[in-house]
C-alpha cells in the first residue's frame, strides 16, 4: 500500500490512538492510549512521527522530541476538553491556592502543561495524585477524572476545573441499562471521563488501553463498552471470539477528523508540522517526563 512505502522512504512511524477510524488504525505502527503513545513517542528512533490523534497528543510528541519532525495529518482534529482550560485562568486558580501543585491531564495545550507541575493520563491519574506529598492538589481540566481520582485519594483536597469531555458526558446510565437488559451476561467497562453515576453503574473504569487489557484477561465473553465506539475495532482484533456492544452515538468527531487520505498527504507533503516555542517546550517537558517516569 502507498502509505507503507511512503513511511519507509521517509523513515516515519505512525502512532495511532485507539479512537482513530479503523482504516487509520490499520496503517498505524503502534496503537494505544495517551500514555502508551507518549511512551512510544519518547523512544522512537524514526526521524518523522505522524501522530494520528487529537492536537494535544501530537504536541506532546513534539515536546518529547523537539528535534524530530512531528506531523499532525489534520489540524481540525482538536480535543474540545483541552480547549476548556487556558493559562490565564490556571494562573488565577494557582494564585487562589498558593503552593498547591498543578496536575494537568494530558488533554491540555502545551502552554497549560508549561504551567503545570506534573501531567497524568487516565491510566495513571490516581497513582500520580497519590504520589504527591501535598494535601491540596489543583487538577485540570477534567472534573470527572478528578472526581474519579478523589474516590481513591481520600486524604487530599482536589481543586477542580470545570472541564469535561462532550463524548463521555453523552454516555448515560440509561444507555448502559438498555444494553445490560439486552445482554445480561455482559461486563460493563467505561472510561473515567464518564460521569460518576455512569462509573458507579459500570463498576469498572479504565483508560482505553486498560479496557483492552481487562477484556483480554477477563473470563467473560461479552462486554458493554462505554467509550468512543472506534475502540470496538481494536477490541475485536485484540480479543477475537469475544463480543462487544458499544453505546449508540458514543463518538468523538474530533478524533474522526483524520482520514487515510490525510495520513497519505501528511507523508507526501510533510504536513502539518507541529511547531512550538522553545521556551514552552522546555517548560512543558518536565511535567510530561515526570508523568512518564511515574509509569502506569
Ligand atoms: P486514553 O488516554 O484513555 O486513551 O484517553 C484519551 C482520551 O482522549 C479519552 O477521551
Ligand atoms: Fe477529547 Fe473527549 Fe475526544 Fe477524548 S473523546 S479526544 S477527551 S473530546
Amino acid at each position: 500500500m502507498e502509505i507503507v512505502g511512503l513511511k519507509e522512504r521517509k523513515n516515519a512511524v505512525i502512532l495511532g490512538h485507539n479512537y482513530q477510524r479503523k482504516e487509520v488504525q490499520e496503517v498505524s505502527d503502534f496503537l494505544g492510549d495517551s500514555y502508551g503513545l507518549s511512551v512510544q513517542a519518547s523512544k522512537t528512533s524514526a526521524k518523522v512521527i505522524v501522530f494520528c490523534g487529537v492536537d494535544f497528543m501530537a504536541e506532546s510528541a513534539k515536546i518529547l522530541n523537539p528535534h524530530k519532525v512531528v506531523l499532525h495529518p489534520n489540524l481540525k482534529s482538536k480535543c474540545p476538553m483541552a480547549g476548556m482550560v487556558d493559562v490565564k485562568g490556571l494562573r488565577e486558580l494557582k494564585a487562589e491556592h498558593p503552593g498547591a501543585p498543578v496536575v494537568s491531564y494530558v488533554n491540555t495545550s502545551a502552554e497549560v502543561k508549561a504551567e503545570s507541575d506534573i501531567c497524568c493520563t487516565s491510566a495513571n491519574a490516581v497513582k500520580i495524585v497519590q504520589s504527591l506529598p501535598d494535601t491540596k492538589i489543583i487538577f485540570v481540566p477534567d472534573t470527572n477524572l478528578g472526581l474519579y481520582v478523589q474516590r481513591y485519594v481520600k486524604d487530599k483536597e482536589i481543586v477542580f476545573w470545570p472541564g469535561y469531555c462532550p463524548t463521555h458526558m453523552g454516555i448515560k446510565v440509561k444507555d448502559l441499562e438498555g444494553l445490560k437488559e439486552q445482554h445480561p451476561a455482559a461486563e460493563i467497562l467505561v472510561h473515567p471521563e464518564c460521569t460518576p453515576e455512569v462509573i458507579d453503574y459500570a463498576g469498572l473504569a479504565y483508560s482505553t488501553e486498560g479496557i483492552i487489557q481487562h477484556v483480554k484477561a477477563s473470563p467473560k465473553r461479552e462486554f458493554i463498552i462505554g467509550t468512543e465506539s472506534n475502540m470496538l475495532h481494536r477490541l475485536a482484533k485484540e480479543a477475537p471470539g469475544k463480543v462487544f456492544y458499544g453505546v449508540p452515538n458514543a463518538t468523538c468527531p474530533n478524533m474522526r477528523e483524520i482520514t487515510l487520505e490525510d495520513v497519505r498527504d501528511s507523508l507526501v507533503k510533510t504536513q502539518h508540522r507541529i511547531e512550538l516555542p522553545a521556551d514552552i517546550i522546555k517548560k512543558a517537558r518536565l511535567p510530561l517526563e515526570r508523568m512518564l517516569r511515574a509509569g502506569r
